[in-house]
């Protein structure tokens, strides 16, 4: 079995040796750049842990593992465009070093790609479970997408559209990763679902850490500008709850702020963040991060390997619950 910290390097040694040499270079040369900037390459890293629960040669599977972070990176380059996000990873975002048809081109591109990647080398008995599970999630981060832009538009969104909204968005990518590494691993069914489970909870607890991340990251380590989200009105938990638990001065405070077309975002930011720490909203958040924590703790117990081998899932999951980046 393999540390997780040996499959980062061997699927990070593998990316770094793909080449995007067609032509046009206008619309290869920001895939070579988003991928050269690397991120935490989570996704790979749970289908190649996944898969290692049952098998050993993970180079067997390394073009899906790169398909499903290709595919994560294009998902990036069209949310940065709608999110009007300026850097990610510590570097400028594609649709700022070049344009934004570029941002949408080359993640079509990459969309397709990640196609490939995903079918090349697959069993021709997986093929069909593979690529149907990977068009499901695929279809449904755009439904995700499509929420989370909406909600910027309402107040009255709930804990419970909010959660089913980043499971869309985030949960089922990690949870796929998982599911697909199982899948090719050669895993019982009843495995595999347990596995996605533990990638849903996983997932949601990540995408709670991110958005209090993008309130109270360091941005030298979170590698992305903070205040995005306050400043898109995006309606995270932490909005959300802020709403709730407001007083009613509080409330008018915050609902001026987001009904605001004419600001200036240091100040929204700084205001908004002001009236989250004088509610408590930074506990409260990371309360739900650990219940989510719990519960995918539960989800891989229940998975039917010895635990022994299920070290290095459990230790990634506190890595993520605690990270900075
Ligand atoms: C960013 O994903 C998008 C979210 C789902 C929050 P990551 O935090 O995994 O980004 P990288 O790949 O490590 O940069
Ligand atoms: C990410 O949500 C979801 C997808 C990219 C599909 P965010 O918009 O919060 O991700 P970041 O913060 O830009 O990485
Ligand atoms: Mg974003
Ligand atoms: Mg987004
Ligand atoms: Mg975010």
């Amino acid at each position: 079995m393999f540390k997780s910290s040996e499959l980062l390097e061997k699927i990070n040694a593998h990316i770094a040796g793909l080449q995007f040499t067609r032509r046009p270079e206008g619309l290869y040369e920001p895939v070579t750049y988003v991928l050269s900037l690397g991120g935490k390459r989570i996704r790979p890293v749970l289908m190649l842990l996944a898969y290692n629960l049952y098998k050993e040669d993970v180079e067997t599977i390394f073009n899906q593992a790169t398909g499903i972070e290709v595919y994560h990176n294009y998902t990036l380059l069209h949310d940065d465009l709608m999110d009007k996000a300026d850097r990610r990873r510590g570097k400028p975002t594609v649709h700022k070093v070049w344009n934004e048809n570029t941002a949408i081109l080359s993640g079509d591109a990459m969309l397709v790609l990640a196609y490939r990647y995903m079918a090349e080398g697959c069993p021709a008995d997986l093929l069909k479970p593979v690529m149907d599970l990977f068009g499901q999630t695929a279809l449904e981060i755009c439904e995700g997408q499509q929420f989370d832009m909406e909600f910027e538009n309402r107040n009255d969104v709930s804990e419970a559209e909010y959660l089913e909204m980043i499971r869309l968005k985030t949960s089922v990518l990690l949870a796929a990763s998982l599911k697909l590494g199982a899948l090719l691993g050669g895993a019982l069914q009843e495995d595999a679902d347990r596995l996605y489970d533990y990638g849903v909870n996983m997932g949601l607890a990540f995408q709670l850490k991110d958005d209090l991340l993008d309130v109270y990251g360091d941005p030298k380590v979170f590698g992305k500008n903070i205040g995005g989200d306050i400043l898109c009105n995006k309606k995270t938990y932490m909005l959300i709850q802020a709403l709730e638990r407001a007083s009613d001065d509080q409330r008018k405070e915050l609902e001026r702020w987001l009904a605001a077309d004419d600001f200036v975002p240091a100040e929204k930011i700084a205001t908004v963040t002001h009236l989250y720490d004088e509610i408590g909203i930074k506990d409260l958040c990371e309360q739900k991060i650990c219940e989510y924590t719990r519960l995918a703790e539960e989800s891989l117990l229940q998975v039917g390997v010895a635990e022994e081998r299920k070290h290095e899932l459990q230790a990634l999951l506190e890595g993520l619950v605690h990270r900075e980046s």
